[in-house]
């Protein structure tokens, strides 16, 4: 199997237990012979340098302190040395840009909600007292809104992206499903925000959308139903849009974001369909043993084939990033 090579990690950020010791005469190494006498040798460092070097070491030691418990370096190494396919291009940015899109919604909403009134009476004045009075406000509310529309826009990139390029067929059609349901919930999340403003566009805006929803079959009627929670569109309205807004969606979202990313590192990405497949070559049966080959006689244990493409499809290209 191919190996990936891996960058040099620099020595700032390997603790010191771990770091190759230096070579006798490189920088910060004594050049002449030991002393005889190390503890009134010149080179012995004062206290306060002692403590300087400590203190330089802190944050790197806590950070190793951490990792030995969690083992997280070895999994993102893992994850961010992992092979991709010839011919990535910009066009595979779409999905990490709809996830930062997202996080800036998440982080501007939470400021939003810190001044915001879910009540039919409270909420123009609230957002009003955002945009007036409170510093920033209209800044974070201005990236909250036009946020959403560059999630919406960059989540159908995405989408037009994975099926042009064909990533939604096998072994990734579960990943295209979680990824059908994070639009709808993008959408619902576009459409239950509409309102919390409580204007007149906001509220008409919002008996539209609720009444399209009521003209889909079997279940549009109970939809529009259970959105207007009531006879007309009013406070109790307002009150299960913020609930689906703020709490309901987001953690779907979120939970269906993991599975997402997941799966992608898992599986790996797609090649383009213009990088031409190349056949796995065919390795001699004792390579295949010593690969760990089982009954089939393709895969090892790693989920990769014994010459290293992942198994996605008759040979995607895949080489080292
Ligand atoms: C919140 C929404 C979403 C986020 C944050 C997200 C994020 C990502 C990221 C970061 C990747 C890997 C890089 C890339 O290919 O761009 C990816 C891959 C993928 N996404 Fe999404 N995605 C979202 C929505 C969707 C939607 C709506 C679909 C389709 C209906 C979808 C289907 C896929 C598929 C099939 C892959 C695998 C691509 C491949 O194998 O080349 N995703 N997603």
């Amino acid at each position: 199997m191919p190996k990936v090579r891996l960058p040099k990690i620099p020595d700032a950020v390997v603790p010191p237990p771990l770091r190759k010791p230096a070579k006798p005469g490189s920088a910060g190494t004594p050049k002449g012979q030991a002393p005889s006498d190390l503890k009134t040798a010149p080179e012995r460092p004062s206290h306060g340098d002692r403590l300087v070097g400590v203190a330089k070491e802190a944050p790197v030691d806590a950070l190793g302190w951490v990792d030995q418990r969690l083992a997280a370096s070895g999994f993102l190494t893992g994850m961010l040395y992992r092979k991709v396919p010839k011919g990535t291009n910009w066009f595979y940015t779409l999905g990490s840009a709809t996830l930062f899109a997202f996080i800036v919604q998440a982080v501007t909403g939470v400021f939003l909600a810190m001044y915001y009134t879910p009540s039919a009476t409270q909420a123009y004045h609230s957002i009003a007292h955002i945009n007036n009075d409170v510093p920033l406000g209209q800044f974070v509310h201005g990236m909250h809104k036009w946020g959403s529309s560059v999630m919406v826009i960059l989540i159908f990139l995405h989408m037009g992206r994975t099926f042009f390029f064909g990533a939604y067929k096998y072994p990734r059609e579960l990943n295209w499903v979680i990824g059908v349901v994070l639009l709808i919930l993008t959408m619902t999340m576009a459409f239950t925000g509409y309102l919390l403003p409580f204007d007149q566009r906001s509220f008409w805006a919002s008996v539209v959308g609720i009444n399209i929803n009521g003209t889909g079959p079997i279940v549009g009627p109970y939809l529009s139903d259970f959105l207007r929670a009531g006879p007309e569109l009013g406070a109790t309205t307002l009150s299960r849009f913020y609930a689906i807004h703020m709490l309901l969606v987001p953690g779907a979202i979120i939970a269906l974001i993991g599975a997402h990313m997941y799966l992608v590192v898992k599986l790996g990405t797609t090649a383009p369909p213009w990088v031409k497949a190349t056949r796995p070559k065919v390795a001699s049966p004792v390579a295949q043993l010593e690969a760990g080959v089982e009954g089939n006689g393709r895969v090892n244990g790693a989920g990769t084939r014994i010459d290293g493409a992942p198994i996605d499809g008759e040979g995607n290209g895949a080489e080292p990033a």
